[in-house]
């Protein structure tokens, strides 16, 4: 019995440290699955199913939102989903105490920042409420972060950067372009304002993820896009259309050079770019400073192509006419992913007809947006 404890201690001194050694490494190759991640506008479509798929990675998520253009419904429909409440905190992220107070009760690894208006014909409308809620929320976040040692940022930047891109497929070194419209301006801005930060400060982190045209929902059809009044964008004119809420489609301008005369964009599956947001979580860990990635499927549908995908996954007719052109509209814009595939090994899984299919779903489960 005696030899047997001698034994046992010589193997506890001998591997404990070996032990702790595998631990800490095997901790380091997985810090990925350890981070913890505020969520600004974590409440609104995108958010949400970036909250799904950053939970499912096994992250910790907080979120914060002032709720101005979303429902905390889709909080509670989202913990339905993954089986777990995520701490919530109703704050404006312009509110520099309500912001600090969350950043008192916890400490984050990186900030996935959402949290924005981003309507472009209302922010044609309303410039100054659209340039003080992004870039002065912005400027807020940035400085509670650094006060509080959290200096890595992942942020919704957009295609509209472009502009009327001057590479097609677009790739990362494409020339920014002139933004038609003040919220694509506080998206462009707010790109140099972040490059800048880091520039001043290595210790940043900062990526960011210029997104094409999301679309889609949660296949459990009880997350999606909700707009408030008439959609500006075409997929949820399609969906309220099919639902018999508006008589017809509108389609902007048959007149462009495009293969049917109609504009082509890329659409990507919300779900697709919620996990290039658990992907760049890389860009972070590798410490890149500051990265930028386009994040779309490489493919451009026009808007005929669409309804036809919409009207075959759904078997559903999608009325339209044709209307003369939309003010601020270009005729093509599609990226070349190649790049957040090779760094961040992310790529889109879902094809057009997936995401006219989810789309639906969420659509016609939810007539009314998250009334209950
Ligand atoms: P969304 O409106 O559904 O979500 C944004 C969320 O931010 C909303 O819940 C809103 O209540 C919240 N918010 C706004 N201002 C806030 C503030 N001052 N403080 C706290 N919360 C605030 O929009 P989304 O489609 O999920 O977009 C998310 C981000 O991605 C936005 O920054 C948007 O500009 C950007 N983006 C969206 C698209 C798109 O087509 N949906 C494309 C490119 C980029
Ligand atoms: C797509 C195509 C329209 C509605 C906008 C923002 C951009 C980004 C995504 C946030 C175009 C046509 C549309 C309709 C139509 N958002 N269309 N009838 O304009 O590519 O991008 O949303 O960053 O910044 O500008 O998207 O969905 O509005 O339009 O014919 O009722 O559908 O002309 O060709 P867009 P969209």
């Amino acid at each position: 019995m005696f030899c047997y404890w001698i034994k046992f201690i010589k193997f506890a001194i001998i591997y404990a440290p070996l032990e702790q050694v595998v631990w800490t490494t095997y901790k380091h190759y997985n810090k990925l699955t350890e981070m913890k991640i505020l969520l600004t506008g974590g409440a609104g479509f995108i958010g949400s199913h970036t909250l799904i798929e950053l939970t499912e990675a096994g992250h910790e998520a907080v979120v914060v939102d002032n709720l101005d253009n979303s429902s905390p419904i889709s909080l509670k429909r989202v913990a339905k989903i993954i089986g777990k409440e995520v701490p919530f905190y109703k704050v404006d992220i312009r509110d520099r105490e309500g912001l600090q107070k969350v950043f008192d009760e916890h400490k984050f690894d990186a900030c996935i920042h959402f949290a924005g208006l981003k309507a472009v014909g209302e922010s044609c409308a309303k410039p100054l409420e659209y340039y003080e809620n992004n870039m002065n929320g912005t400027f807020v976040l940035v400085d509670v972060m650094r006060k509080n040692g959290c200096k890595n940022m992942i942020f919704s930047s957009s295609a509209t950067v472009y502009g009327d891109p001057a590479i097609i497929p677009i790739t990362e070194e494409c020339p920014k372009g002139h933004c038609t419209n003040p919220y694509g301006q506080t998206k462009s801005m707010l790109e140099e304002v972040l490059m800048d930060v880091q520039k001043a400060d290595n210790e940043w982190n900062i990526v960011l993820l210029r997104y094409f045209n999301p679309i889609g929902a949660h296949k459990s059809g009880t997350i999606g896009e909700n707009p408030n009044g008439i959609p500006n964008n075409l997929m949820p004119y399609i969906t309220q259309t099919a639902v018999g809420k508006r008589a017809e489609l509108g389609v902007f301008g048959n007149d462009y050079d495009t293969h049917d005369g109609t504009g082509v964009r890329d659409y990507i599956h919300v779900v697709d770019l919620a996990r290039a947001h658990v992907a760049a979580l890389k860009a972070i860990v590798e410490n890149k400073g500051i990265a930028i990635y386009n994040i779309g499927t490489g493919h451009g549908y026009s808007v005929l192509d669409v309804v036809k995908a919409f009207e075959k996954a759904n078997g559903v007719p999608v009325p339209y006419a044709i209307k003369p052109r939309r003010p601020g509209d270009i005729a093509t814009c599609y990226c070349n992913p190649a790049k957040a595939e090779a760094e961040l090994g992310w790529k889109a899984q879902f094809g057009i007809e997936d995401m006219c299919r989810d789309s639906w779903n969420w659509q016609k489960n939810n007539p009314n947006g998250f009334e209950e």
